[in-house]
């Protein structure tokens, strides 16, 4: 198709030039004496944008799927307890890796729609007099929903108890786009992917680890070969890893970040902020839908779930979307397929790509003969963007 593809899934995320055309470049010994020169400042620039000043962080060459395995594996033994919610289809199948690793896990089940519960945490927390639960995995940001949970209060829930578990958080769709504080929240396990906020192809798998879940890996009696961290300290020591690492995407990573630390991470999360408020208006305002997530305090700020009315199947939006306009929209998943239909609005985005991808949609919808009145979804979110100013929009 003529002109432009139009890419709004919720990662992988469109990849800025800069970060693309540097990873083009030719083929390198990974073992070559420059390679720490590269390597040792991505780890520490990792580490800013994980907020933490104590803990390590690794990078896999493996997706987001890679960086929970890793986190598990490391830290648990077979049978150990692990207590986590599911409100979604990515908290579903963490949950799900847990039982095929052979962990016993609590399921809080939760309203798709919802954010983790940190009562209900606290209450299994509570009961576990023998503290038997090992593990406590937060999914902070759904993708499947568009439901953002907040930290601090599953770390809360775990301190109020006085409860030793590590606390595990799933930051696949929010480390780089939204705030995320390892140290201050008391993240053990942080587990990141390159192909959202941090703007590059899929293929990294990035790791925050606590120095306490580091310690943990000497009881932890999980198999694991790949993702040992033990390797991986060994070899990061000096800069090198313990096999082939993809060196087009870390000279691609350094250009990323380079560019998170040029616009400022608090200015990133406020434009984040900011555009998502922008959709939610379209969504609300304009077209008089609404989005999946229950209450204001789950909304997404880097991905909305938008849920058509009864009687209409989503799935239908996204087939005319990406045929008819060359715009890729996020699919429903499992529980709320053809019910919702997604649109990313993180990575490198500014308003008026946004306003290309919710024009796609609105004539989408139209065309399945959705009632939406033409123009109103970039009115009401371009009236919004015009008046607001990204930083008073964090505010809002
Ligand atoms: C919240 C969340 N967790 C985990 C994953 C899995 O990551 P990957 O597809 O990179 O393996 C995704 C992917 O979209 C996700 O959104």
């Amino acid at each position: 198709m003529a002109g432009r593809h139009f890419l709004f899934v919720p990662g992988p995320t469109n990849v800025p030039h800069e970060v693309l055309s540097a990873t083009h470049t030719p083929m390198e010994d990974h073992r070559n004496p420059d390679i720490p020169k590269l390597t040792l400042p991505l780890f520490a620039d990792l580490k800013k944008v994980f907020k933490t000043k104590t803990g390590q962080v690794f990078i896999f060459p493996a997706s987001g799927t890679g960086g929970w395995e890793s986190a598990l594996e490391n830290t648990l033994a077979p049978g150990d307890k692990v207590l986590a919610s599911r409100f979604g289809q990515f908290s579903h199948l963490w949950i799900d890796m847990c039982k095929r690793l052979g962990l016993d896990v609590i399921e809080l089940d939760c309203e798709w729609g919802t954010g983790a519960p940190p009562e209900r945490y606290q209450e299994a927390l509570a009961k576990d007099k023998a503290h038997e639960i090992k593990a406590v995995l937060v999914c902070q940001n759904e993708t499947a929903t568009g439901v953002t949970s907040p930290i601090e209060p599953i770390r809360k829930a775990m301190d109020a108890e006085k409860h030793p578990a590590l606390l595990y958080v799933d930051g696949v769709s929010s480390i780089a786009s939204v705030d995320f504080r390892m140290d201050d929240w008391g993240v053990d396990l942080a587990v990141s992917g390159s192909q959202k906020g941090f703007m590059l192809p899929a293929g990294l798998a990035i790791v925050g680890v606590s120095q306490k879940a580091l310690e943990q890996r000497r009881n932890a009696k999980l198999p694991r070969c790949f993702f040992d961290f033990e390797d991986m300290i060994k070899a990061n020591a000096t800069g090198y890893f313990p096999y082939t690492p993809s060196l087009p995407m870390l000279r691609g990573l350094r250009v990323a970040l380079n560019r998170l630390f040029a616009e400022g991470l608090e200015n990133v999360f406020a434009r984040h902020h900011h555009l998502a408020e922008g959709t939610r208006r379209a969504v609300r305002e304009g077209w008089k839908l609404n989005v999946c997530a229950k209450e204001k305090k789950w909304e997404s700020d880097t991905v909305s779930a938008i849920v058509v009315p009864e009687g209409f199947d989503a799935a239908k939006v996204i087939s005319i979307a990406y045929h008819k306009y060359n715009l890729a929209l996020g699919a429903g998943l499992s529980k709320v397929a053809g019910k919702v239909f997604r649109i990313g609005h993180l990575g490198d985005l500014n308003e008026l790509m946004l306003a290309g991808a919710i024009t796609g949609a609105e004539m989408a919808m139209r065309d399945i003969g959705i009632k939406v009145e033409p123009g109103s979804g970039v009115g009401a979110a371009s009236e919004y963007w015009r008046q607001a100013k990204p930083a008073e929009a964090k505010k809002a």
